[in-house]
């Protein structure tokens, strides 16, 4: 599953020595999922059903949430349609009082499901797209009839008159088809379209080499969603995730670490970010023992690099340091072998070399074929 922007896309919290409340969550239901996208960003080891919170569990959550005032729920997974208790566990969220988003691929949203779902009261759905026609999209989500079925879902929300944001994960093998996807958006009634470039982490960066865009495709992605965001104002809302390894800055992630959101695993570890637990000197709270107020406010990873006072040169005197926080902790991990250090995405961070070292080969040849992944 690629997770949803929200979160990335909001503004980060100002450090005001406060800890402001959460907004939004990201509650994994399951990891379970029909498809193999190659660019999933969970984690290389997934968690088994025996292990899934259950239907009371994750009511429970979602009450703890609401209470310490998130206001927007994001119900992903792999994919949370392979849950049996879906709709029961939708009518909790809404009975908590969160906003409920469905991430979703579609597959296994029968229209009886979606009536139920409708009759509870699920507010949004967030539809994947993995390609604008079913050769690509079936081949890239290794899943085959899964365009088909997607396009009836989709059929079904807009029926319903249900928001629809459609969710576009964008790289080198459908980057091009950009101004189609645009067309598919307005086709199929999405009020928003997210154009998210992968991110490498997960099970993605198995897949880095053959998933990485050209230059040129991202300059002109750039422009391409620049030119519809002002031609379709008032029409089909824009998130854009842009590739960050041709970026010149790293993104908010997170909108800054424990400023705005926090993600549960489906076994109901709390986290700071979908891939914190690579970070190995981070110890991760679980919903089963501590209450999420505790795990928000006082837990040692969610306060390891809230703010500003964690940052290391040149963030500490960089006056973009309260727009980007430094960037993904999880990045900076992975491509300079420390979660302290500045993302090497940023141009002024001393390992950026990295990055155009990591461009250079993995440009260099043709794309390698995925690797799919299985659970
Ligand atoms: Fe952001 Fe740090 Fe780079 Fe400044 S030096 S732009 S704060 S990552
Ligand atoms: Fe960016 Fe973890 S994915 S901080």
């Amino acid at each position: 599953m690629n997770k949803p922007s929200p979160i990335e896309q909001s503004e980060p919290a100002q450090a005001t020595g406060t800890v402001p409340p959460p907004l939004a969550m990201l509650a994994e239901l399951t990891h379970r999922c029909p498809l193999s996208c190659p660019y999933c960003s969970n984690p290389l080891a997934l968690s088994g059903k025996e292990g899934e919170l259950d239907t009371n569990e994750w009511i429970d959550v979602f009450r703890q949430a609401a209470d310490i005032g998130v206001l927007q729920l994001h119900i992903s997974g792999g994919e949370p349609a392979s849950r049996r208790d879906l709709v029961e566990l939708v009518e909790g969220a809404v009975q908590a009082g969160l906003y409920t988003n469905l991430v979703t691929s579609g597959i296994g949203l029968t229209p009886r499901r979606m009536d139920e779902l409708e009759q509870v009261g699920l507010e949004h759905i967030q539809l994947s797209l993995q390609g604008t026609n079913a050769e690509l999209a079936d081949r890239i989500g290794g899943y085959k009839g899964g365009f088909d079925r997607k396009m009836q879902v989709a059929a079904e929300i807009a029926k319903r008159g249900i928001p629809l944001t459609l969710n576009a994960v964008m790289h080198r093998h459908n980057m091009d088809d950009l101004e189609r996807t645009i067309e598919m958006a307005l086709e199929l009634g999405a009020r928003r379209l997210e154009v998210a470039c992968v991110q490498f982490h997960g099970w993605a960066l198995k897949n880095r080499a053959a998933l990485m865009p050209t230059r040129q495709q991202t300059d002109k992605v750039k422009q391409q969603v620049a030119e519809a965001q002002a031609r379709l104002r008032g029409v089909l809302a824009f998130d854009f995730v842009p590739p960050d390894y041709y970026a010149d800055f790293p993104k908010a992630c997170m909108g800054g670490w424990g400023s705005t959101g926090l993600n549960i695993t489906p076994d109901g570890t709390v986290l700071p970010c979908h891939v914190a637990q690579s970070i190995p000197h981070l110890e991760f709270d679980n919903i089963r023992q501590t209450p999420l107020r505790d795990i928000w406010y006082d837990s040692t990873a969610f306060n390891a690099y809230r703010g500003t006072d964690w940052m290391p040169e040149p963030c500490t005197s960089c006056e973009r340091k309260e727009i980007d926080f430094g960037g993904c902790r999880c990045q900076a991990l992975l491509l300079a072998g420390d979660a302290n250090a500045v993302d090497p995405v940023c141009s002024l961070s001393p390992d950026h070399g990295r990055i155009t070292d990591i461009l250079a080969a993995e440009m260099a040849g043709e794309a390698p074929d995925f690797t799919y992944r299985k659970l």
